[in-house]
């Protein structure tokens, strides 16, 4: 199994080019199969996730092709997919697959809303909390939809054939509920109302997409959304949003290390509130032509309390991150997780590099070191895979992190950016 080997120590100066989100490509990909026609989605990472859901997607008839070898602007490597879903022929999505990555489950809204049935496994366990799908099968009962659960799948019927137009409001801020209700209400007949919609930028770049495909979506970007259902969509071409979360994860790096560095094509306005809070912390961050610049010269990083919340709050995705860089500033920060329950597995691998965390509750309690040592430490999950890179890359000597396959899910080229900026960082195959 494959290990990244880090030894700490250096600044990180130069050029990191951002890629596209995974999080807005997984649903803009699912979305292909609401039409007969193509969707050409530009600046596409190339990431495990994104190959796992080829997979699921081509189980259901999608077919697709990658334009060109790599796109060049920002020096990025993501990539120009067409997929094309002519064709639907199995509406089901079995175990196998949807349990491999929890987001596939979201193929339901499109199946149903363009075949009027979908049988799509439960997802199972994850890592990071129960992660139900309560909120997602509600959003569809409320356009109509008929659910039963057999034998760990859930079984989706729509009356007649097509879901009907609903006013529905989500018990819990949900992104998946959300792209699953903007999906399924576009080829729905008659107005849909979703209100407590998420308001993540994904969320945005997902309406946009359908509308550009021939959806009535307004609201995106606010709680409450209204999609005017069509007939039917159409093919279109469409450029995933830079990734905030990977923005942010370097720019944390940067906070961590010291340096100077410009995040190409990252954008400032999807992580504001991070930004304040890095700011906060003593980081200085502005706009530049190419993207996002990062310094921190001088002065230590200061303590600095946090909370997850849904957007425009602070991302939980960007939570592990900022613990990492929390071990070494001065003084003590609490650090409140309030979307899953399950979120700290990282506490204890930092705590193997010298960092002083203590958990309550949902909170952590991080009282800044002097200097971390490394260790070899292994990988949990996504987010918090990277939060033990970042600690590595400040930690005296070395340190390995295990289970990469983790960070293979949501960063691309990770070891590649890195040692552009003058870090050491190297994959160990095997
Ligand atoms: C998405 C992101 C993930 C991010 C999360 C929150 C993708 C592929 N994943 O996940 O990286 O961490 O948003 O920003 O975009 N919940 C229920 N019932 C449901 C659905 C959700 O109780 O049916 C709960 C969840 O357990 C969690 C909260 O609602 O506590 C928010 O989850 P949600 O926003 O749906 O997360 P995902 O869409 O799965």
């Amino acid at each position: 199994m494959d290990r990244i080997r880090i030894v700490g120590g250096n600044e990180l100066n130069g050029r990191i080019p951002i890629s596209g989100a995974k999080n807005a490509a997984l649903p803009l990909m699912i979305a292909s199969l609401l039409t007969d026609d193509t969707l050409t989605l530009e600046n596409v990472p190339h990431l495990a996730d994104v190959e796992q859901l080829i997979r699921i997607l081509g189980n259901h008839g999608v077919d697709y092709s990658v334009n060109g070898r790599r796109e060049r602007q920002h020096e990025g490597y993501s990539r120009t997919i067409n997929f094309t879903a002519r064709h639907i022929v199995d509406t089901t999505a079995p175990y196998e697959l949807v349990s491999k990555m929890r987001a596939s489950f979201w193929v339901i809204g499109p199946l149903l809303a363009r075949m009027g049935e979908a049988k799509v496994s439960l997802p199972g366990g994850c890592a990071i909390g129960t992660r139900p799908v309560d909120l997602l099968l509600e959003v569809l009962q409320s356009l109509g939809a008929e659910i039963d659960i057999e034998s760990g799948y859930v079984i989706a019927k729509a009356k007649h054939r097509r879901l009907a137009g609903n006013r529905h409001r989500f018990g819990k801020v949900t992104v998946g509920g959300t792209h699953v209700g903007l999906m399924a209400a576009s080829l729905a007949r008659g107005e849909t109302v979703l209100e407590n919609a998420a308001r993540e930028p994904e969320i945005v770049d997902l309406a946009a997409c359908l509308n550009a495909m021939g959806a009535r979506i307004s609201g995106a970007g606010t709680d409450t959304i209204t999609i005017d259902g069509v007939d039917s969509l159409s093919g279109a071409r469409h450029r995933v949003i830079p990734d905030r979360i990977e923005t942010g994860t370097y720019a944390m790096a940067v906070a961590m290390t010291g340096g100077d560095v410009v995040l190409e094509g990252g954008r400032i306005e999807l992580l504001e509130r991070a930004f304040d809070i890095l700011t906060e912390a003593g980081a200085d961050i502005s706009e530049t032509p190419e993207g996002v610049r990062v310094r921190r010269n001088g002065n230590g990083i200061r303590a600095v309390d946090v909370t997850t919340e849904p957007f425009p709050g602070f991302p939980t995705d960007l939570q592990a991150q900022f613990m990492g860089l929390m071990t070494m500033a001065s003084g003590q920060s609490r650090i409140t997780e309030t979307i899953f329950e399950n979120r700290f597995m990282h506490v204890q691998e930092l705590a193997r590099l010298g960092a002083r965390i203590s958990l309550s509750g949902q909170t952590a309690i991080v009282d800044g070191v002097q200097r971390l040592k490394g260790a070899p430490v292994m990988a949990t999950d996504l987010r918090a895979s990277v939060s033990l890179v970042i600690a590595g890359l400040a930690a005296e000597g070395e340190t390995t992190v295990g289970r990469v396959y983790h960070l293979d899910r949501g960063f691309e080229r990770l070891e590649e950016k890195l040692t552009g900026c003058g870090a050491i960082v190297e994959r160990i195959s095997g």
